[in-house]
């Protein structure tokens, strides 16, 4: 028989048994949503815009319900009073790592022998982002004027501060090299970040993959540890990850690769953090007002000229009220990650309102507090308008009571995650941002170029993996403040 047929009975063989062999739903389990594409189910909707899909099928099937997509069954948990018991599970029933190594193979190529992610949370631990909160800010003044994009500023600082700088003391030309190798670091980093979402679900073109694998290369050159090696003040954090990865026995080639991962993971949604809050700042002026005169306060406080500081303490960081309320809502309003979870054993999951669900093992479990709490009606009035003063009480302090059903809720939003994986970045990540605003508001005035321009809308391809990004920039004007 020639080979083509065999196939081709084969391949139909596969397709028939794909096709009988659907799943039902058990007694106890959430409800069952195959989609009407055998193995494919709903992967087409679900990538082209996760909201709008898990919108649609919440309004279906309620707040818990499992999906079909590209062959993994997922359940979808959209209840916030219940997501405690998810991200406070134990590892052996709940796993957040096997998701994440996934990604990790899938999208950096990294695979580490006797990878050991409780290992390697411990010995990066801590982050001392005091001092990481520093180094940030010279950085920050190094770069100076906010003429290139809030992303490119923010993690050509971000890098220079985690991976060393190109020498100490610092002089003209040993910045303007740090510029023109941040710069390419950024540049490089930005052509593979713009294809992730792609590359994640494997539909890249032939085009894409060339564009990726040059990219992937050139990073990889870029932050080989050969080349870090000559870097000067590089953060306890390199280091320590540096250590880990020689005691794992990892190759020179692995490591670089492991190192672009860490990029990503570090600085990809700091860049896109601060350009919304900026946007939102520009396009509310009672918000913008409101940030200053907080700024002024702090700068009388601080009783020490911007030029000669060195850093904000931690107290004045931690004293910016309505800093954090805007940072808080425009986080709302953006921040999508998708907190997944491989279920690792079969298991009864409680849900808040007294109900019970079986659970598979091999299933994978995701929340979307994008969805809720983030933008839920019954919790936020009007939740897709940025009100800044919604994460501040009628007293000036933090607000912190939210309630849906009535009850209070414990995790009312949710950029960095919850529980044991909650993100290990966060103070650093939000000290960095209120930094930036902090040296842009008090050296420039700035505007939108095009004050009428409608806010931009997300590209929907990036839900799940973070901060949503900009379907296109928005270029602002500035002047140096006298
Ligand atoms: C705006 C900036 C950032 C946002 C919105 C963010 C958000 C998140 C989220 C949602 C998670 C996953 C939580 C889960 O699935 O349960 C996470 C995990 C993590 N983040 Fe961040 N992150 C940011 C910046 C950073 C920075 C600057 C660092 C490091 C310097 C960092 C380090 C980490 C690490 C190590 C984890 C994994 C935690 C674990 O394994 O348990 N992140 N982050």
């Amino acid at each position: 028989m020639p080979w083509a047929v065999l196939f081709g009975l084969l391949a139909a063989l596969l397709l028939l048994l794909l096709l009988t062999r659907r799943r039902t739903r058990r007694p106890g389990e959430p409800p069952l949503d195959l989609g009407s594409i055998p193995w494919l189910g709903h992967a087409l909707e679900f990538g082209k815009d996760a909201a709008s899909f898990l919108t649609r099928m919440k309004e279906k099937h309620g707040d818990i319900f499992t999906v079909l997509v590209g062959g993994r069954y997922v359940t979808v948990l959209l209840d916030p009073h219940s997501y405690d018991t998810v991200v406070w599970e134990s590892r052996t029933k709940l796993d957040f790592h096997a998701y994440a190594v996934f990604l990790m193979e899938r999208i950096f190529d990294v695979q580490l022998p006797h990878y050991n992610p409780s290992d390697e949370k411990a010995k990066m631990k801590p982050w001392q982002h005091g001092v990481l909160t520093t180094c940030l800010w010279v950085n920050l003044v190094v770069f100076g004027s906010p003429c290139s994009s809030s992303f490119r500023f923010l993690l050509r600082s971000g890098y220079l501060t985690l991976y060393g700088v190109e020498a100490l003391p610092r002089t003209h030309q040993s910045q303007a090299q740090d510029c023109i190798h941040s710069a390419d670091v950024f540049h490089t980093f930005r052509q593979l970040d713009l294809l992730l979402p792609k590359l994640a679900r494997g539909s890249l073109s032939v085009g894409d993959k060339d564009r990726v694998s040059k990219a992937k290369g050139r990073l990889w050159k870029l932050l080989s540890p050969t080349r870090l090696a000559s870097r000067a003040h590089r953060s306890t954090w390199l280091e320590n990850y540096l250590l880990h990865l020689e005691e794992m026995g990892v190759s020179e080639e692995m490591r670089a690769r492991a190192l672009v991962l860490q990029l990503w993971a570090t600085q990809g949604n700091m860049g896109p953090a601060t350009f919304w809050l900026l946007l939102f700042l520009l396009k509310h002026p009672e918000a913008m007002a409101a940030v200053r005169e907080q700024l002024e306060h702090t700068l009388q406080r601080v009783e020490q000229p911007v030029s000669q500081m060195t850093t904000l303490s931690q107290k004045v960081l931690d004293s910016m009220p309505v800093l954090d309320s805007v940072l808080n809502e425009s986080l709302r309003l953006t921040a999508a990650p998708f907190i997944t979870r491989e279920v690792m054993v079969d298991l009864a999951m409680p849900m808040a309102d007294g109900r019970e669900f079986s659970l598979r093992r091999g299933d994978r479990l995701l929340l979307f507090p994008f969805l809720s709490p983030q933008k839920d009606p019954d919790i936020y009035t009007d939740p897709e308008e940025f009100k800044y003063d919604r994460f501040l009480n009628p007293d000036g302090s933090e607000k912190k009571d939210f309630y849906k059903d009535g009850k209070r809720l414990k995790n009312y939003n949710m950029p960095w995650g919850a529980g044991h994986n909650q993100c290990l970045g966060r103070s650093y990540a939000i000290n960095s941002i209120k930094q930036f605003v902090f040296l842009v508001l008090v050296h420039f005035d700035l505007e939108l170029t095009n004050p009428d321009g409608e806010i931009p809308e997300f590209d929907l391809s990036r839900y799940g993996f973070g901060l949503m990004q900009p379907e296109h920039d928005m270029p602002i004007r500035y002047r140096i403040r006298p």
